[in-house]
């Protein structure tokens, strides 16, 4: 049945195709999931203002049904040493070395997060979606008055409240199965990994406001099960990652497919912060020593040109490998025929 989040939301499906950062959610599949009832979002941490305007304008074009655009909203532990930065770039040299490629130097200053918030504020997609932390008061009433609902992510039940209390409309909680980087923004990422089916029942007693699960959910038997237990629809990244229309890079997919799949792991040695991805060497090597580097985001910055060349050399032992702990469920096929297919699995008959 359609619930009242999905009727706020303009949902026929209840599915969220997650926001990933990266690339991965690009016009092409955002715009397909949207057309097929659930609802895409476009996960515009690293795009520049310019870009998330063009790219909503994009998604525009294509469908006239509801999205989101998502951002990071906190997590800027502190700034870099010096120290940091020159021990960083000494244990990224080889690696830079065998792609050909200059050690990095210091970070650069990032992309100012007040900027992106008035692109989206401008273009108001249906939702704004957001991690890492809390959206200010001003921006939660911003985002009211231009008719954008707000959603925030959780990874405790200590976090969902505070979300309540802060005034979004819904709550994304993200069990410890998920791809990507952890949400958790109370208490440190250890005591905050809770399963998906453990949150979402602790969540939807917590608050009264609509809860979407996420975190290793890949098939319609698991979007049952989160509706079951009360969520009003389920986020799904890495499911989502082998459509044709997603930006995932050739030799992320490839490790994806595997036919003996290898295990994922929380690791902070891309970005400093922890994320779930399929185990590589990069994150072997750089994981024992990643206390001493320079925190987030300045290594997902200093690491930035390195997965970007062993990208494009076809090599999956540099990349972020982000993926969910059931990564070996996701189906390479449209993404129509994907939601028709988990849709088809939840048994749902729609209204
Ligand atoms: C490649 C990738 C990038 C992600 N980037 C973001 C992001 O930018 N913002 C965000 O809120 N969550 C991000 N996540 C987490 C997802 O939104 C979602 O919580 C997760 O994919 C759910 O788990 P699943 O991958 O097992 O479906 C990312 C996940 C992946 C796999």
């Amino acid at each position: 049945m359609i619930n009242d989040f999905m009727m706020q939301v303009g949902m026929m499906a209840p599915i969220i195709q997650a926001p990933m950062a990266g690339g991965v959610t690009t016009v092409e599949l955002i715009s397909a999931v949207s057309e097929n009832g659930g609802l895409g979002s476009l996960g515009a941490a690293y795009l520049t203002p310019e870009v998330i305007r063009v790219t909503a304008q994009a998604i525009r074009a294509r469908t006239d049904r509801p999205f989101a655009i998502n951002l990071f909203v906190g997590g800027q532990e502190r700034e870099p040493t010096n120290a940091q930065i020159d021990f960083t770039s000494d244990i990224l040299e080889p690696w830079a070395q065998a792609y050909g490629i200059e050690a990095p130097g210091a970070p650069g200053p990032g992309i100012a997060l007040d900027r992106q918030l008035e692109v989206v504020l401008d273009v108001a997609p249906r939702v704004f979606s957001f991690t890492f932390g809390m959206a200010s008061p001003e921006l939660l009433r911003a985002c009211r008055s231009r008719g954008i609902l707000t959603m925030g992510t959780a990874t405790t039940v200590e976090e969902v409240k505070a979300l309540t209390e802060a005034g979004v409309d819904s709550v994304c909680v993200q069990g410890m199965e998920a791809g990507g980087h952890r949400g958790t923004f109370l208490r440190p990422f250890e005591e905050s990994m809770f399963g998906v089916l453990a949150l979402t029942s602790m969540a939807v007693q917590a608050t009264s406001l609509p809860v979407v699960a996420a975190g290793g959910l890949m098939t319609g038997g698991a979007i049952r099960a989160v509706l079951d237990l009360g969520a009003s629809a389920a986020s799904m990244g890495t499911a989502f990652m082998l459509c044709e229309e997603a930006g995932t890079s050739m030799a992320h997919r490839y490790m994806l497919a595997l036919e003996k799949p290898r295990p994922t792991v929380i690791t902070r040695a891309f970005s400093g912060r922890p994320a779930r991805g399929i185990i590589n060497r990069f994150h072997e090597q750089i994981s024992a020593v990643q206390h001493l580097c320079v925190p987030f985001p300045a290594l997902n910055d200093m690491t930035r040109d390195i997965r970007r060349a062993a990208a494009n050399a076809g090599d999956p032992e540099a990349l972020s490998l982000w993926a969910g702990q059931a990564y070996p469920l996701a189906r390479d096929m449209p993404a129509a025929s994907l939601m028709a297919v988990l849709l088809d699995e939840a048994k749902w008959f729609g209204a």
